[in-house]
């Protein structure tokens, strides 16, 4: 159930759109930041806001990686899969960061930390191999820098976490 300001928050950003739809993007990031991630009720109170079916929302939630279904942990790495990282290591750069922190990708870690998600091009290819660490673009990264960043990373607050 998002809060009352939340859900305030979202009709305000309505306003400012000359198509109330048009906010739904940024809504859907106001409710990620409460809930964590967007379960079916989220995304139904969202549909509500907006005054359209679910099923327009779930399609935008499920296009993009930066929209989570299921929980994450307090920190999500998105590690670039797309062709200019790809080309300069992406594959072992998933691997080394899973192996590391013994997960599967879109999983969670078992102390709730991490997820790491394999992600279309993050739109910086001139950093390739490329990762985002709690939003921050880190790039061009050596695979014997993982360790080090992860470590960074659980430093942080990361964002809220339902798991
Ligand atoms: S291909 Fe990796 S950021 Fe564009």
């Amino acid at each position: 159930m998002l809060t009352e300001n939340t859900q305030k928050l979202i009709l305000d950003l309505q306003k400012q759109y000359p198509e109330r739809r048009s906010a739904l993007i940024p809504a859907l990031h106001l409710a990620q930041a409460e809930a964590g991630y967007l379960p079916l009720e989220v995304q139904q109170e969202v549909a509500d806001l907006f005054g359209i079916d679910i099923n327009e929302v779930h399609a935008v939630v499920t296009f993009y990686d930066m929209f989570y279904e299921k929980p994450v942990g307090k920190h999500v790495i998105h590690v670039c899969k797309n062709v200019s990282c790809m080309l300069r290591g992406s594959d072992e750069l998933l691997q080394k960061v899973c192996q590391h922190l013994q997960v599967a990708p879109r999983e969670v870690t078992a102390d709730g930390e991490f997820t790491v998600i394999p992600s279309e091009c993050l739109a910086a290819c001139d950093r390739a191999p490329m990762m985002l660490v709690d939003d921050k673009v880190i790039g061009p990264v050596p695979i014997d820098d993982v360790e080090r960043i992860l470590a960074e990373a659980k430093e942080k607050p990361g964002h809220i976490s339902p798991v």
